[in-house]
């Protein structure tokens, strides 16, 4: 067969309950529809899933990247998952359907997309990240340890088709352009930048040379998009994996540590991005933590085998109870920074409605009565 094509897209477009998770109405729906797109042979498979209150695709075929009617099945799958929604009443639905309607392409639109167009190798092991309560940037940190991180993927050091290292395509979310990055040679000019997350993150990883992504990620950031808040982002990826890629175990392996990211309770907080499995990933306290899924796949001939709940394993037990220690201490901090996000990442939430109520209350220092200075002189008579 010829070039197959990964799609992982996902949307939140109604909670149950609030933020918390998907019905299972939801998911039915959506299964209904990818069984009938692939049936009518649009889709050569597709699967299903959940993340917190976002239902995810993972989606094959061969209609390239941005293919249109694959983006517009995708637009009409989340529309009719969006009616189930209403009818249940459940919380904020169609809340990431920014658009009125479906006109071409779904980035830009709302839902979140990641995609990868492959000559399928004689076996493809991958996996699908999905996470909820936190923004695209939130890949940053894992796929630096990835694929530029000798202390998590020994690959780089013992793999002679590993040991030339990767290049990494960053994203300025804020000025729209984009940037590449070779590793290692590059590695601290990389990181000048993607230690920024909310702002710059890495959209492909590419074996060096090549132009077949090893890495891709979702990229929308809601609020830009919409110019208000509407949530948070709540992105996927797609890592492959093993035969000169990261092994599956060093591409789980960042996730071993609960790294802190933006996100949580009203997109506003900071907090540990707790791996999970496919069945516990509902945000509870606090409206998370912070929580990310990964499902392994194989492609059989476009076939998707599995998924295969990669986090659900006993060996990211410690990760978890490290992320609740990491929520109990962030937590104490309340609506102080950096448990509260820094004052300009607030800008993205709710908040600048509430400081604008406040704006009369500000009076400039130069023109307040110096009560206060008079006083003092006199003592000092
Ligand atoms: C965070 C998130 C939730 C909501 C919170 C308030 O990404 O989705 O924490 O921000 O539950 O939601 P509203 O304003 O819809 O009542
Ligand atoms: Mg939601
Ligand atoms: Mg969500």
């Amino acid at each position: 067969m010829g070039k197959v094509t990964i799609s992982a897209i996902k949307a939140d477009i109604g909670g149950f309950v609030g933020h918390s998770a998907v019905h299972p109405e939801m998911i039915e729906t959506a299964e209904g529809r990818v069984r009938d797109a692939i049936a009518n042979g649009l889709l050569i498979d597709g699967k299903v899933n959940s993340c917190g209150d976002d239902v995810n695709l993972v989606l094959t075929h061969e209609h390239g990247v941005d293919g249109e009617r694959v983006h517009e099945f995708a637009w009409d799958t989340f529309m009719a998952c969006t009616e189930v929604a209403k009818r249940l009443h459940l919380y904020g639905a169609g809340q990431d359907l920014l658009a009125d309607s479906f006109s071409g392409n779904i980035r830009g639109a709302g839902p979140g997309v990641a995609e990868l167009e492959i000559e399928e190798r004689p076996s493809e092991p991958f996996v699908v990240f999905a996470a909820d309560k936190t923004e695209p940037g939130a890949w940053n940190l894992p796929l630096y340890k990835m694929f530029a991180d000798p202390f998590n993927t020994a690959g780089l050091v013992i793999d002679p088709s590993m040991h030339d290292g990767f290049t990494f395509e960053v994203h300025d979310l804020f000025e729209s352009r984009s940037a590449m990055f070779d590793a290692p040679e590059e590695l601290y000019d990389l990181l000048v930048y993607i230690g920024t997350p909310s702002r710059f993150v890495i959209k492909h990883v590419f074996r060096k040379g090549g132009n077949e992504p090893a890495a891709v990620t979702s990229t929308q950031r809601l609020a830009l998009i919409a110019g208000r808040y509407v949530g948070k982002d709540d992105p996927i990826m797609i890592v492959r994996a093993q035969s000169g890629l990261p092994a599956i175990g060093e591409v789980l392996e960042p996730f071993a540590y609960p790294h802190l990211v933006a996100g949580w309770m009203r997109g506003s907080h900071h907090g540990p991005l707790m791996p999970c499995s496919l069945e516990a990933n509902t945000p509870a306290r606090f409206d998370g933590p912070p929580r990310v899924t990964g499902m392994g796949f194989q492609l059989a001939n476009g076939r998707l085998v599995g998924p295969r709940d990669m986090l659900g394993d006993i060996s990211f037990d410690r990760a978890r109870a490290t992320a609740l220690e990491v929520t109990d201490y962030m937590r104490r901090m309340g609506p102080f920074e950096p448990e509260r996000l820094p004052m300009d990442e607030m800008e993205y939430t709710t908040m600048p409605a509430v400081s604008e109520k406040l704006a009369g209350r500000w009076t400039p220092i130069d023109a307040l009565t110096p009560v206060t200075l008079a006083t003092e002189s006199a003592d000092v008579e």
